[in-house]
């Protein structure tokens, strides 16, 4: 497994809030504090993980005996981590989350929660706070209620409820609502108390499944960050679904990236975008153009591609061999325009097609190396103005920037 990177910083923050955090938070919670306390060692010994929290060690599951909807699933998620599985509709990533819930047995492989097996403990004794995409709250009861329920379900006493309520309330800022019934709260307001009554009984772990997916795109950013200050105040484990792509690279600490059964990478957000490792994550996270062409010639880390048997581009060699089909992957703002002579070893001919001002950017369409829908994207900064339709001028990249990838 690749090497964690380790913020300083950010962990030192986080230990602060953690401080805080047993004091105010877990008064009466072991779980709540031991899973407080261990938070910034959990991320500082990431890459071997033999203290992993959450262990899912060669699990596979099938619905009819026949198709593999979860591969050969290996994955360790360290304690106090935000982790996002992101991937397309019907990857698995619901069933992965319902296998570490306990609502679905996997049929092959085991999963390990704080270092202790979970195979046979069912759902509601695994100490597990869940929030779905639709609220499920109870629509005849009031927030108060709603909030209570857990923790009567888990006898505790009445004193301890009014108190860890009012506590919980404050975290999700909807102290002046506990009175109100679910009807008369907004959908931002009802997802809320259901991560509210999530983080109420101080779960071990916090899985969330689409979460913010019924929610309009301002609130639905908005509640982003929320969750996200929260997961940082509270240091609890998250394990977080979307398909949202930028969902994932606004709150996650890793992303392990989905496709049919399959992590096909897990990295932290910036890894992911700058270093795709194959062209289904270089397609899915962010936008990219793509060269289909054949390796001719493989020199160390790098190798010449060439395309439509025109161009040759000179390209970094993830997964390629000499001889085979290629895709290239290159960002559309890492292209470069009039480079100078001999700045650059990829120089083409661009003819523009179409230019559309954004503001802050300018994104230009154009034909390149044959391919007519290929993108570039400027800051809006002075010369972008004299780029207009149907002119052709000199582009470049440079080759650490183009990634030769398997030919997907
Ligand atoms: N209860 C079920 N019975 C049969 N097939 C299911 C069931 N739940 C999910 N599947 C199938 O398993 C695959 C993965 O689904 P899911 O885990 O829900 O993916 P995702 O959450 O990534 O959209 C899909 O092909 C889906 O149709
Ligand atoms: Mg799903």
């Amino acid at each position: 497994m690749r090497a964690y990177p380790y913020d300083l910083d950010r962990a030192r923050k986080k230990l602060q809030s953690i401080k805080r955090n047993i004091v105010v938070w877990s008064s009466t919670s072991a779980a709540g504090a031991g899973a407080s306390g261990c938070t910034g060692e959990g991320r500082g010994s990431m890459p071997g993980m033999d203290n992993a929290f959450v262990k899912f060690s060669g699990v596979q599951k099938t619905y009819d005996g026949e198709t593999l909807v979860v591969k050969n699933l290996n994955l360790d998620i360290a304690r106090g981590e935000f982790l996002t599985m992101l991937g397309p509709s019907g990857s698995g990533k619901t069933t992965t989350l319902m296998m570490l819930a306990g609502f679905e047995a996997p049929t092959h492989g085991s999963l390990l929660l704080d270092g202790h097996s979970i195979d046979n403990v069912p759902p509601h004794k695994r100490d597990i706070g869940m929030v779905f995409q639709n609220y499920a709250l109870f629509p005849h009861m009031t927030v108060e209620e709603n909030l209570a329920f857990p923790l009567k379900v888990r006898k505790l006493g009445k004193l301890e409820i009014e108190a860890r309520i009012k506590r919980v309330l404050d975290v999700v800022r909807l102290g002046a609502y506990g009175k109100r019934r679910p009807g008369q709260l907004s959908g931002g307001q009802q997802q809320r108390v259901a991560l509210a009554r999530a983080l109420i009984f101080d779960p071990k772990l916090v899985l969330m499944d689409e979460p913010l997916g019924a929610l309009d795109k301002q609130l639905r950013e908005q509640m982003q960050l929320e969750i996200k200050h929260i997961h940082e105040d509270l240091g609890v484990t998250v394990v977080y679904v979307t398909h949202d792509q930028s969902e994932a690279l606004t709150m996650s600490d890793r992303i392990a990236v989905f496709n049919e059964g399959a992590i096909q990478q897990l990295a932290a957000p910036a890894e992911l975008y700058e270093r795709p490792r194959n062209a289904f994550v270089a397609q899915f996270i962010g936008e990219n153009n793509r060269l289909h062409g054949k390796v001719v010639a493989m020199n160390g880390a790098t190798c010449k591609v060439e395309i439509a048997g025109a161009a040759n581009v000179q390209a970094l060699a993830i997964n390629v061999e000499a001889g085979r089909p290629t895709v290239l992957s290159l960002r559309p703002e890492r292209v470069r325009l009039n480079p100078m002579p001999g700045s650059l070893p990829n120089v083409f001919s661009a003819q523009i097609a179409e230019v559309i001002y954004l503001g802050d950017h300018v994104r230009i369409r154009a034909s390149v190396c044959g391919q007519d829908d290929f993108v570039i994207k400027l800051p809006n900064s002075e010369g972008v103005a004299q780029v207009e339709p149907g002119a052709a001028i000199a582009i470049g990249w440079k080759t650490e920037d183009c990634r030769a990838l398997d030919a997907q």
